[in-house]
């Protein structure tokens, strides 16, 4: 309650702004988060002295309690820092095969199973979360861990009151949840019977595990209870996770991509991200247009993106995979390669595009280890320089619905995000090849793109979203808006979104997309499937006056501040 009681006050104050309020009094950083407790416990670390990393820290934790349908400590993530001393360090947190995993473990009489890599013991990769949360504390943090463990375990204690689209997403995957005891007691039993926006939802479990972390660091996590639990509990229904998994469990620290547009710097996730290069690859591809010309929105725009869309999304089916397992060429980032792929864009008509592209040195110059030494993005910065992108996932909706029983931790299900059998579409329909094969202790490809945008050195955005694949599309139309047509976040966020993946051969597209435009772009050969909404993206950027602020997805019910 006390902590309310100061929300408000500073609110009335004018020491804290929501959503695209803006102000000069900002004196400590900015939040945007889906949900507005996970905003609030990112201000509480600020406000308790701690910097934009520990802010990006407790939203994670606390979004694991209260949007735990998304992300938690049983999935991965990847985090986009940028440190006040002006480096910017990438770290990967994905999910990895378990060294039993086979190529074919999903194939049952030759074909897909798509029921066993999303549901059940199989589908689980281990959790890269943690690890990533706990290294970023240690190294880029002020605040202790347990600190903000502590925090977020009070609030799986009190329990909160679920929103609209937590709601959504129990009746829509009750029925899966249903099969796993221990997920139907806190996840149905644990609420009224057809629960609706407001009721509350407590997670004694989690809270406990979040305080043995606290307690006995994250070697509880990795090698301890925590590891031996999950193990045991696969041997006895089907899985292919061991404690051993866990113990051999690495975060990495890579080197992050980086491009520019327009003289303005782009970083972002490396592979196993296809995020970072996509989008990359994608603004190479549109610097020879003029997009500001066209219009935002408008026919040409929509055409011209979708474009270079499909074409880095076959790039992505072919290319993409583990940097670690498979040559993923670094020539995808480069402007001649864009430059001669661009030439195949004709303005008045969609293209057909059969293939992949080549890159230039594809087999010989690839991202490699030697070279470095449902999903939710949150963004923070603080005005020492402190910059954070973060996408966190379980990957569908409560991940493989496995709670092992005591730990109240719902594990991932990302093992779908590995191409199961070459050409094969998975969950998000997407298609890969050899690159995304699974092979024991690999991390599937993803599309999570936590990226900042820099100008002379100095962040300017910090951006990303959920939403698979269109995450890749989401991530770059807000570059779009904000570099070509000078938009504020919150615009930049609201603006009608769109989404091409190579395959199927399918333009999403945003309802709100006026019906000129759409009638304009089916003439020109796009096949369009108009959507009621697309995606949900963060931000945290600079406004007119060079100010900080933050703004979440309109699309959705989560909130931004500054303190
Ligand atoms: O890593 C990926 O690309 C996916 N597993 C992300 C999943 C996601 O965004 C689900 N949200 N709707």
């Amino acid at each position: 309650m006390s902590r309310l009681i100061s929300f408000i006050v500073l609110l009335l104050t004018g020491r804290l702004t929501t959503d695209g309020a803006g102000s000069g009094l900002i004196s400590k950083g900015w939040v945007a988060t889906v949900q507005p407790i996970a905003t609030q416990a990112g201000l509480e670390a600020l406000k308790s002295g701690g910097n934009a990393v520990d802010a990006a820290i407790a939203c994670a934790l606390t979004l694991g309690v209260v949007d735990g349908h998304n992300s938690g400590i049983g999935g991965g993530c990847f985090m986009t820092l940028r440190l006040a001393d002006g480096r910017v360090v990438t770290l990967d947190g994905r999910e990895t095969a378990p060294a039993r995993a086979t190529k074919d473990m999903f194939l049952r009489d030759g074909k897909v199973e798509a029921r066993i890599s999303q549901d059940g013991a199989l589908a689980v990769g281990i959790p890269g979360e943690m690890a990533t949360l706990a290294y970023a504390s240690r190294r880029f943090g002020r605040l202790p861990l347990r600190q903000l463990l502590e925090a977020a375990a009070q609030v799986a204690d009190r329990g909160f009151a679920i929103d609209r689209q937590y709601a959504n997403r129990l009746h829509s995957t009750r029925d899966q949840l249903a099969s796993f005891p221990e997920s139907a007691a806190i996840f149905i039993q644990g609420l009224p019977h057809n629960p609706k926006e407001g009721d509350r939802l407590r997670q004694a479990d989690l809270a406990h595990s979040y305080r043995a972390l606290a307690t006995n660091g994250i070697d509880w996590f990795y090698k301890g209870t925590f590891a031996h639990d999950v193990g045991t509990w696969m041997k006895s229904h089907g899985g292919s996770v061991t404690a051993a998994d866990f113990a051999s469990y690495e975060m990495v620290s890579r080197e992050p991509v980086r491009g520019t547009y327009r003289g303005y710097e782009i970083v972002s996730f490396p592979p196993p991200s296809s995020g970072g290069v996509h989008v990359i690859q994608i603004l190479n591809l549109l610097e020879g247009f003029n997009l500001r010309a066209m219009g935002d929105s408008s026919a040409d725009f929509v055409h011209v993106v979708t474009e270079a869309m499909k074409l880095a999304f076959a790039d992505r089916a072919k290319w993409l995979g583990d940097p670690d397992f498979a040559p993923v060429p670094r020539g995808l980032l480069r402007k001649e390669y864009a430059g001669e792929l661009a030439q195949r864009i004709r303005l008045d008509r969609a293209s057909v595009v059969t293939e992949a592209g080549h890159p230039p040195q594809a087999e010989t110059d690839v991202f490699s280890r030697e070279q470095k030494r449902h999903t939710t993005h949150f963004s923070t910065a603080d005005l020492e320089g402190n910059w954070v992108a973060c996408t966190a996932s379980l990957n569908t909706s409560f991940g493989s619905k496995v709670v092992v029983p005591g730990t109240g931790i719902l594990l991932n299900n990302h093992m779908d995000d590995f191409s199961a059998q070459a050409g094969v579409p998975n969950y998000f329909g997407l298609v890969g090849g050899e690159a995304n094969a699974i092979e024991a202790r690999k991390r599937p490809l993803s599309s999570m793109s936590p990226t900042l945008v820099l100008k002379n050195g100095r962040p300017i955005l910090s951006v990303g979203a959920a939403g698979g694949p269109t995450i890749i599309s989401q991530t770059l139309l807000v570059i779009l808006r904000t570099l070509d047509f000078g938009q504020s976040p919150r615009e930049a966020l609201a603006g009608i979104r769109f989404h091409h993946q190579w395959k199927p051969n399918e333009l999403h597209v945003e309802k709100t997309l006026g019906k000129g435009v759409i009638k304009e772009l089916q003439k020109r050969g796009h096949p369009l499937v108009v959507e009621d909404s697309l995606g949900a993206a963060q931000a945290v950027g600079l406004d007119a006056q060079g100010q900080l602020i933050g703004a979440a997805d309109p699309r959705g019910q989560g909130s931004a501040a500054g303190l």
